[in-house]
Order: structure tokens, then sequence, then C-alpha cells
């Protein structure tokens, strides 16, 4: 089966002072998560949609689902974790609660505060999650990337045409990412924050897709106002 996991289970720090957490500010007078959500409603070849939110926010979200008319039997609402894999983890286990997981699942893993991913962009990782066991999107990187440890001096300027800047969605089949992840010590999950970081970590192929720059993630209140324009333009078309 194809699963969707939209990881809406942090707190919005970098937002500032806002009233609830950054995924359910409206963007045109819809909850952000509404919107993202809508775009993986859209693929039929996805039979659920896990959306984890934080503990205390789990109410709220499944009120909010259904004041959009998304009071369907295949959007279920799911706690996150203290961390975002952690987040994914609690996703699996309510797969694996719901239905058991079978060899060939895999789970489209997409954070709930970048709406503007395309179809074209689900689709793709469909694809190359069924033929490889991780994917991620990206986009080449514009600008040089520099690399210091200490923030004073430069250590690195790598090759602009080897960097990429990672986006979600990011997909894994469900058994392996959750045999990596178990087997990970408390340390190492601590450094892997990033999931597809355990594939390469342990050596395995990462497939990846591309994303579009206009695929940005809602962090600051600059993104905000960045992510209300964009709305309003292509309303505008
Ligand atoms: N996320 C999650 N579970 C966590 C932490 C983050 O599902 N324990 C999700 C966020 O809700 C968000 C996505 O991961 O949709 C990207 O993370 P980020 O932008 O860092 O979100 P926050 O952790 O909410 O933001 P901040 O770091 O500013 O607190």
């Amino acid at each position: 089966m194809i699963y969707a996991g939209i990881l809406a289970g942090g707190q919005g720090t970098r937002m500032g002072n806002v009233p609830m957490p950054k995924q359910f500010l409206l963007l045109n007078d819809k909850p952000i998560i509404v919107h993202t959500i809508e775009k993986f409603l859209l693929n039929d070849e996805i039979s659920t949609i896990i959306v984890a939110s934080p503990k205390e926010w789990v109410n709220y979200t499944n009120d909010t689902l259904k004041k959009f008319n998304i009071n369907l039997p295949n959007v279920n609402v799911v706690e996150g974790g203290s961390d975002r894999n952690g987040t994914i983890m609690n996703i699996i286990k309510s797969i694996e609660e719901e239905n058991g997981i079978e060899d060939d699942d895999i789970l489209i893993t997409h954070d709930a505060v970048r709406p503007f991913l395309t179809h074209r962009i689900i689709q793709d990782n469909i694809d190359m999650g069924l033929k490889y066991d991780a994917v991620d999107t990206v986009i080449s990187a514009v600008d040089t990337i520099v690399e210091s440890e200490d923030g004073e001096f430069i250590k690195d300027i790598p090759k602009r045409d080897t960097m990429y800047q990672g986006q979600t969605p990011q997909t894994f089949n469900v058994r392996k990412l959750q045999n990596l992840y178990e087997g990970l010590t408390t340390e190492d999950k601590e450094i892997l924050t990033d999931a597809c970081k355990i594939f390469s970590m342990k050596g395995e192929k990462v497939k990846l897709v591309e994303g579009e720059i206009f695929n940005l993630k809602v962090t600051t209140p600059y993104d905000l106002n960045v992510a209300n324009s964009i709305i309003k333009g292509s309303l505008d078309k």
C-alpha cells in the first residue's frame, strides 16, 4: 500500500509569537496544513493519509479537518513524536496497528508546512519509492554552499554542481525504515534527524527526485509573507 504521512508534530518556535503552531496558520483563509493535505487527496494511488500533530493539538487538528470538509475514513490523525523521526515512527506505528506492514508498503513523508508541492513531485516520489527503498526531493543549490565548523572561518567550499538543497517529500519502504531506525543507538537517533541520512549513513542508496524552488518550507514570519504572495499570485492567474 502507499501511505502519506503529513509531519505536523512541530511547535514552530522560529515563527515567533503566534497563537498556534505554524501549520495551523491561515494562507488565504485556509490553514497551511489543509492546503498540504488537499494536494495528497488528489492522488488516488495513496490509500491512507496519516497526519501527526502535537499531542495537545490532536483534537484541534481533527476539528480543523472537519471544518474544511476533510472528513474521510482514509485520513487519520495521530500524535507526533518529540523529534521529526519520532513523528515518522508514530505514523509507522499507526500503520502497523491498523493494517500491519507489508514488504512493499511505502510511506511518503511530507512537511505539513510545505503547502506548494506539486502533483508531479508526489507522483515522482511514488514511482521512485516503489523502485528504491529511500527517496529524497531536492533542488540544485543556487547559491554557493560554504562550510564552516566554527561559524567564523571557512572550512571548505564544495563544488556547487554537486550540491543540492533538501526538501520534502521523502519516501521510504516502511519496513526498511523501521528496521534501520530500530537498529540505531540513542546517540545516533539524536544526530540522524533526517530520515534519508539514516539510509545514506548505512550505505543504502537514496534516489533523488527533483523538487521546485517554490516548494518552500514556512519557517519564519518572512516565509509566511512569501507564501501569502505566492498563493495570491497563483489566484490572480
Ligand atoms: N515536525 C514534526 N514533529 C516534530 C518536529 C517537527 O512533525 N517533532 C514537523 C513540523 O511540524 C514541520 C516539519 O516537521 O511540518 C518541518 O520542521 P520545522 O520547520 O523545523 O518545524 P518546527 O519544528 O515546527 O519548527 P521550529 O524548528 O521553528 O520549532
